[in-house]
């Protein structure tokens, strides 16, 4: 049954802080037709040092308020972090919700490089995960994949994105890592396993030891949930209707202009 402009429901994107706005973006684009609201989950941000029980409960039960509170029609987890861990309990927990998820994008690095060395940049959480270390098996066996957990970076772009200073040298530190050269190879591949680096995508490639792609699976994502989204046509885009909403409830100035940007008011 065709869907009346009453019952169309909105897009909820979800991340420990402000790295699904890169995600958000490209959601956007694909569905224009959709309210959006997105959450950030900043009183628990960074999620990349957190132990993985407490923190899938914690999403757990975040979703839990979520789905009550927005009724949204499906929730793009714009986290790495979180949804390879919690993507699967999400699932279980609320079955008639539609998750689309963010996982590292190991398969098409792999389909892709010609060197065969690939570098996966995401946080400490993601790098340890059983689901990465799946993928690798799965899809990149044949590949050299180097796995660079980073402490720091995504504070560094969530500072980055709202302006602050951030010292060049620091970045390379975390970056360096992830370049290989092995019997006369080099890396040419660097996956972005954490929404939050795209931010930097422009730092990164200035410093950079050598010319890599960068892979950004934003706009793979928005694909994803386009397909699973019914399109409307002929509906508008609800006016003045897309919000963020931060789980401390005191996004600092910055961030509220960040958000201003975005063209989100702050709700909640
Ligand atoms: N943006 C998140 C990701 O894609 C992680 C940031 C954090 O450490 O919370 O993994």
């Amino acid at each position: 049954m065709e869907q009346t402009r009453s019952e169309l429901k909105p897009v909820l994107v979800f991340d420990s802080g402000i790295g699904g706005l890169t995600v958000l973006r490209e959601a956007r684009v694909l569905m224009p037709e959709r309210g959006f609201i997105y959450v950030a989950d900043d009183a628990g941000f960074p999620y990349g040092s957190w132990e993985e029980e407490a923190l899938k409960a914690r999403i757990i039960a975040l979703f839990g308020d979520l789905l009550k509170t927005y009724q949204p029609e499906v929730c793009i987890i714009a986290c790495n972090t979180a949804f390879t861990l919690a993507g699967a309990d999400l699932r279980a927990a609320f079955p008639q919700m539609t998750f689309v998820g963010t996982v590292p994008a190991i398969k098409p690095a792999a389909e892709r490089t010609r060197s065969g060395l690939v570098s996966v940049l995401a946080t400490p959480g993601t790098v340890k995960r059983a689901y990465t270390r799946d993928l690798i098996q799965s899809f990149a066996s044949q590949c050299h994949v180097r796995l660079v957990g980073s402490e720091n970076l995504a504070r560094m772009a969530e500072a980055y994105i709202r302006g602050e200073t951030v010292t060049e040298a620091d970045v390379l530190a975390e970056i360096a890592p992830c370049f290989v050269e092995k019997n006369g190879a080099r890396t040419d591949i660097v996956v972005l396993a954490c929404t939050h680096y795209p931010f930097m995508a422009n730092l990164f490639r200035k410093l950079a030891p050598w010319p890599v792609d960068w892979l950004d699976p934003a706009e793979a994502i928005a694909r994803q949930a386009r397909r699973l989204v019914p399109s409307v046509p002929g509906e508008d885009h609800p006016e003045d209707f897309d919000f963020a909403v931060f789980t401390s409830g005191a996004p600092d100035f910055s961030t509220r202009r960040l958000m201003q940007g975005f063209g989100l008011d702050i709700r909640g």
